[in-house]
């Protein structure tokens, strides 16, 4: 197929493009005052950034001790301190597979990344819906008519494609931590980008700007029709509101009857959908439209009302954005392959869902930051004016009877999945991250041991947590994991929920449990975590035919990387909230967004759990949130951790 790229492939022309792509929209972002395109900045400090280490083998193995103690029974863990001492022990195993896996660093340019997209990603067989694709609650749009639909989409697209532009031209400002450059290789695995279904394993394509056959469409699902939608001129200059405005207006005009929902197709399990897709694939008028679909910009799914309580707005749409609300509802108004899918609903609902493959949630965010932004800075400029691109057109698709079969399929596997989630919205209001700053807490660790405790308080125990932490100031790097609950956030824990602890040793051992997180997250962040290091040598130990070392089946390794609870902070300019499921049976996806003032949470749990409840767990977190607030503000702050 023309255009398409490998990833690796793709990233280093597009890193080494000489060529700015011309379009018409920075005079449009510079007269609104945005982010003015300058050129080639995005990848300043690229060639900079240092690969990502490999940590020493004795350092992971006793910090991975560290972590399972709080999980474990004594005698669990006298068992793992053995096999974890076999595993190091001069010239064993440990030491071999280091080895190996340090050769393998010398020659790639990220030891991990290519691994860690085929294994957490691209080889992962259940649906991606709920159980990897998040979704991102935006703020509630004044809609109040099709009309006012149509133009907050309208304008939507048109700050996408000032951010595109961005992109295109090298032109981000480059993303900071702590000072620091970020590697900006996700941005180009946003736009354009697809993932594609395979009987065994997925693939990720996208399609660069600078080719002659550079995608200017988009996709706009309407009551699961899809159209295929210029949104660009012959010469690549983006369309004006009115005229994407009647772009949108054909397509909604002309999609009155809901169509078979094709789309349901790519919520089924990959091995499913990959088969049936590669059977589609052979009849040429499916080819053509999979084609469409893979390469255009984005999708942005116009949806239908369904009914819903003002009560819980936030969670009704939360379940928009992560599938669609279920077959009565917007799920078949969706191609879950796509890596970003927008939705605008006639009573204001807006959010995306994307495909996590290719980016983290950060870039998704800055996108979505900028295109929100954009649309609301914009005149609402809709007179009447021609169109000069082509007519949208519906994509066709010849479906066979075993497709049909498929889709019923999918159509109950989404309901009953939607049945089985469970989605609590908490908007914390009592404070926002002001106030562990006033505290001098780092906002993020006082969350995180805050989810600690109210994890304890309910089951009188802690649990295998999972943090995302940022990996990107290393070249093309992911994430790695925080462990969250810790030896000091157990004692914390216990603390409180034993009577007679003093409010001013309570409010000692929080601090200490934030330091010892503190810690834990500049290891992480700083390529000294031990999760991706330990999946490092299991895999390089399969690679090389050997059998997988005790170490990975011993009960230790299996609990602490069974995440009952899974978290991430997902930080935003806007008053938003990602959400995503949990990551086990009976386990818990927890998101937040820490505001100046307040605190977004989305948690998550399924139903068949009969230990899991995410009302009681937001309910109770809000608890903690507040107890811990009167715990420090009985005890003065201490020197900054
Ligand atoms: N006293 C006062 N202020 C403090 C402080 C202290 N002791 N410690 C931190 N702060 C401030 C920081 O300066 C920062 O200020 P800002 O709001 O002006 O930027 C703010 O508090 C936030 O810092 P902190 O809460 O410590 O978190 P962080 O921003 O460093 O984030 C991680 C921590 C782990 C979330 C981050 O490193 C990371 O890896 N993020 C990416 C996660 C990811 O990829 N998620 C998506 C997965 S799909």
């Amino acid at each position: 197929m023309s255009g398409m790229l490998g990833i690796t492939g793709v990233t280093r022309m597009m890193m080494q493009m000489p060529k700015v792509v011309k379009m018409g929209l920075s005079k449009t972002a510079a007269s609104l005052g945005r982010v003015k395109p300058q050129h080639g900045r995005m990848f300043l400090h690229q060639k900079s950034l240092a690969r990502l280490p490999i940590p020493p083998l004795q350092q992971t193995l006793y910090r991975y001790l560290l972590s399972v103690e709080p999980l474990l029974s004594k005698e669990d863990f006298e068992t793992t301190k053995k096999v974890v001492e076999d595993f190091g022990k001069p010239n064993g195993v440990g030491q071999r597979l280091q080895m190996a896996l340090v050769k393998r660093a010398k020659k790639l340019d990220n030891w991990l990344s290519q691994w860690w997209l085929s294994v957490a990603y691209l080889e992962f067989r259940s649906p991606v819906v709920v159980n990897v694709s998040p979704g991102i609650v935006c703020p509630r749009e004044n809609i109040n008519s099709e009309s006012d639909q149509l133009k907050f989409a309208s304008k939507f697209i048109s700050g996408v494609l000032d951010f595109k532009h961005l992109i295109d031209t090298n032109s981000l400002p480059v993303d900071q931590m702590g000072g620091q450059p970020l590697c900006m290789d996700q941005y180009y695995k946003v736009l354009a980008a697809c993932r594609i279904p395979g009987p065994r394993k997925d693939d990720l394509v996208f399609y660069p700007p600078n080719k002659p056959d550079a995608p200017k469409h988009i996709i706009v699902a309407h009551k699961n029709h899809f159209y295929t939608v210029d949104v660009m001129d012959k010469e690549g200059v983006p369309l004006t509101l009115s005229q994407l405005y009647s772009q949108l207006k054909f397509v909604l005009e002309a999609s009155t009857q809901p169509e078979i929902p094709v789309g349901l197709l790519t919520t089924a399990h990959r091995n499913t959908w990959g088969k049936v897709y590669k059977r589609l694939n052979k009849d040429p008028t499916n080819a053509k439209s999979f084609d469409n679909i893979k390469r255009a910009i984005f999708l942005l799914c116009l949806d239908s009302s369904s009914s819903q309580t003002e009560q819980n707005f936030s969670a009704h749409v939360a379940r928009q954005a992560l599938y669609g609300g279920g077959s009565g509802s917007n799920s078949g108004n969706r191609w879950y392959d796509k890596t970003i899918q927008f939705f605008v609903s006639p009573n204001g609902g807006t959010g995306l869902t994307y495909e996590h493959s290719g980016a983290e949630g950060p870039p998704i965010i800055s996108l979505v930051d900028h295109t929100l932004a954009y649309a609301h800075s914009i005149a609402d400029d809709f007179n009447a004016m021609t169109v000069d691109a082509p007519a949208p057109k519906k994509l066709n698709f010849n479906l066979d009877l075993d497709a049909l079969d498929t889709i019923e399929e999918a159509k109950q596997e989404i309901d009953s999945l939607a049945g089985d989630l469970q989605l609590t919205i908490l908007p914390f209001k009592h404070y926002g991250k002001d106030f562990p700053k006033s505290q001098k807490l780092s906002p993020d660790a006082f969350i995180q041991i805050a989810i600690q405790l109210t994890y304890y308080k309910i089951y009188g125990r802690s649990a295998a947590t999972y943090e995302s932490a940022s990996l990107r100031k290393y070249q093309y790097g992911r994430t790695d994991t925080i462990r969250s609950a810790s030896i000091a956030s157990n004692a914390f824990c216990k603390a409180m929920e034993e009577s007679g602890t003093k409010p001013s040793e309570k409010a000692m051992l929080f601090r200490k449990a934030i330091l010892s997180h503190k810690e834990y997250t500049n290891l992480a962040i700083n390529g000294d975590g031990i999760d991706r290091h330990l999946l490092g040598l299991k895999l390089i130990a399969i690679e090389q035919g050997e059998n997988v070392p005790d170490l990975f089946m011993d009960t230790a390794y299996t609990q602490s990387s069974h995440f009952n609870v899974s978290t991430s902070q997902v930080p935003a300019k806007h008053d938003l909230v990602m959400c995503f499921g949990p990551v086990v049976p009976d386990g818990y996806g927890i998101c937040y967004n820490p505001r100046q003032n307040h605190l977004n949470f989305a948690v998550s749990a399924f139903n068949t759990s009969p230990e899991t409840d995410s009302d009681v767990f937001a309910k109770r977190l809000s608890e903690s949130l507040l107890e811990i607030r009167d715990v420090l503000e009985s005890a003065p702050p201490t020197a900054k951790l």
